[in-house]
């Protein structure tokens, strides 16, 4: 099936403007106020975080395609929070990885903007660094090192990137749970998992948690002027630091079962936002 974005004469933000308003007309919600992207392990929150207005399939939404991973949900959920807002769970994330480019990576994002977005979470599963982290470990992300050599940015504008992982989101997340750690995610293109010297090049570069998403979401989340909290969920030490190959079966393990506890969590905060 093809997708408009694909067209290189099509204009992704009219798209998104598109993909917003039949989001609004099947849900019954003229505006959303938080977008979430829920990753590996995160998936549980949308049933946590309120009460499911819709959920529209999000293939039939502009410019969103089926998603390739298994755990991954192609499923566009409105949700209503206690406190009168509204959500946009977004289970359709497209990695850079497919090689459908970057504007269907970052259409999610966009499209929850033109619904009214102010705020984007952004979760995923990640290999973790630090060996002080156990496989389940929620962290924050504080910064990001982009290695897939591209931005989602077209034209010449210069987005500042300063404080990208607002250290306000974050220093709300550790109100409700003070213990939280926080790392720098370096986005590598995949699908491969990277190289035990790829680790340790991220390790001297800066980086603590390595994955093949969010760097370019979150990009575009500025660009729309959102306000950014990123969390990864350590799903396994970083290639050459554990002891043994990793799978994606060791992935999803840890992800399922940490999903039940993260997820409180990250409900926690949102009720907060
Ligand atoms: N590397 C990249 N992506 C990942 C990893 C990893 O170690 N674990 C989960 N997603």
């Amino acid at each position: 099936m093809s997708n408009p974005l694909d067209d290189s004469n099509s204009k992704p933000f009219e798209i998104a403007q598109q993909a917003a308003a039949l989001i609004a007309e099947k849900s019954g919600v003229a505006q959303h106020d938080i977008a979430l992207t829920l990753g590996s392990g995160w998936a549980k929150a949308a049933d946590l975080i309120g009460e499911t207005v819709s959920a529209i399939d999000a293939t039939e939404i502009p410019g969103f395609s089926a998603p390739v991973v298994e755990g991954h949900v192609a499923t566009i959920r409105s949700i209503a929070l206690s406190n009168g807002k509204h959500a946009l769970v977004l289970g359709a994330r497209t990695h850079f990885y497919e090689g459908h480019g970057v504007r269907r990576v970052v259409h999610g994002v966009r499209t929850a903007a033109a619904t009214g977005a102010k705020t984007m979470i952004l979760t995923n599963g990640a290999g973790g660094l630090k060996p002080s982290w156990q496989p389940g470990t929620p962290v924050l992300i504080s910064d990001h090192i982009n290695l897939t050599a591209t931005s989602p940015v077209e034209g010449a504008n210069f987005v500042d990137l300063t404080d990208l992982y607002s250290q306000r989101l974050r220093d709300l997340a550790r109100t409700v749970d003070a213990q939280l750690d926080e790392g720098v995610y370096a986005q590598f293109r995949g699908p491969h998992y990277e190289t035990p010297a790829e680790v340790q090049m991220v390790k001297h570069m800066g980086g603590h948690l390595v994955g093949m998403s969010t760097a370019l979401e979150a990009i575009a989340a500025r660009e729309a002027g959102m306000e950014v909290l990123g969390f990864s969920l350590m799903t396994n030490l970083a290639a050459g630091i554990q002891d043994h190959p990793l799978s994606h079966a060791e992935v999803l393990e840890a992800g399922r079962a940490a999903e039940s506890r993260i997820s409180a969590l990250l409900a926690q905060i949102v009720a907060k936002l």
